[in-house]
């Protein structure tokens, strides 16, 4: 199979070096519109090919990866999937609902395979989170809670919305098995940018009867990549900067009592703590080689086109929000 990666910026080229290494994939094709990044690619790739256009290079791939600024994935995509190439899009997979659809659509007529780079989906701790929801673990899920602030890297054609929020929203939808049915965001813009740099979602799982709050920001002296889901038998904290113990379950709960005249109404549960071993693989390159896999087998991706959309509707009615103040109603915007 080859594949082209189109966009080798900082995380295209994490793509092509993946890439490189899964057997089923004869041949990798650097494109980018930048000279100084194709020449530092061929100098770390001696058997990439490089192109300065995907139109000098139709002929010789059979997908590609989309690893260019977000406002291009649709445009690029659409391109492809018209020229008979199996896709997978970055996150966001698009920059609106409707390009999305159309994507899921050419995909669908031409019978291709469209992916979106959720990597998330494709990291074991979010898996094992999922584990534990699913088995009952946790017990009800009361809220889930998550937190992806750094200083930087604040984007040229995104807000920090459409930039860091696909993650969260992705994790969530995964550990739940489901999608939000409403969504209220609110942010701000400082430092002198011309996007939000800071912002917070609250996703509604109303088919669950629970909430997610998600906090994304490009301003905070601390980096910080944690989801928190507390449940009503254990809470369970996944915090990506660590090496070692990234699940964390702990034995903590509260309970209220039968109100007493002067007593404390609240019972609290002090437990341990337990941190189960999860064998650990690079998730993007599980992501990439689950592609190989289901464009060689006709599959269809775990994160399939509309895992893609799922994320974008979430997205645009988050900035609907942001723009209005008020909550988005998915369930009749899907009916509209
Ligand atoms: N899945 C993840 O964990 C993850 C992490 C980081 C970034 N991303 C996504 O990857 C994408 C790229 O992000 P980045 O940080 O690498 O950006 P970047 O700016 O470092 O790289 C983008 C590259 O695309 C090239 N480019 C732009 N338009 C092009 C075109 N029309 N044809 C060919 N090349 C073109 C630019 O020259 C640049 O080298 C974004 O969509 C981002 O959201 C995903």
């Amino acid at each position: 199979m080859r594949v082209g990666v189109i966009g080798c910026g900082y995380w295209g080229a994490k793509h092509l070096r993946v890439l490189t290494q899964i057997p089923e994939v004869s041949l990798v094709v650097a494109i980018d519109a930048r000279p100084d990044q194709l020449s530092q690619i061929q100098q770390m790739y001696p058997g990439a090919l490089c192109a300065s256009s995907l139109d000098d290079v139709y002929d010789l791939i059979d997908a590609a990866v989309v690893a260019t600024p977000p406002r291009t994935h649709g445009p690029i995509a659409r391109e492809l999937l018209k020229n008979g190439k199996h896709v997978l899009v970055e996150k966001p997979m698009t920059a609106s609902v409707a390009e999305a659809l159309e994507l899921i659509e050419l995909a669908e007529k031409n019978n291709l395979t469209l992916m979106a780079g959720h990597t998330f989906a494709y990291n074991a701790a979010v898996t094992a989170l999922k584990d534990l929801v699913d088995s009952g673990e946790l017990g009800s899920v009361y809220y889930l809670d998550s937190a992806r602030l750094n200083l930087g890297l604040y984007q040229p054609d995104v807000n920090v919305v459409w930039d860091l929020a696909p993650h969260d929203i992705s994790i969530m939808n995964t550990v739940l098995g489901a999608e939000p049915t409403a969504v209220t965001a609110w942010g701000s813009r400082h430092a002198g940018g011309p996007f939000e740099d800071v912002a917070y979602l609250r996703l509604e799982y109303g088919t669950l009867g629970t909430t997610a709050n998600l906090h994304v920001s490009w301003l905070d002296p601390c980096k910080v990549r944690r989801t928190t889901v507390v449940g009503s038998k254990r809470m369970a904290v996944y915090n990506d900067l660590l090496d070692d113990g990234r699940l964390r379950i702990y034995d903590k709960g509260v309970q209220a009592l039968p109100a007493n005249d002067g007593a404390m109404p609240m019972s609290y549960r002090y437990g341990g703590i337990v941190s189960p071993h999860i064998a650990f693989t690079e998730p993007l390159m599980n992501e990439d080689r689950h592609f190989v896999e289901c464009v060689l087998t006709g599959a269809r991706p775990r994160t399939d086109g509309y895992a893609g959309l799922a994320v974008v509707r979430v997205l645009e009615a988050a900035q609907e929000s942001l723009a209005t103040g008020k909550t988005v109603d998915l369930l009749e915007v899907s009916k509209a």
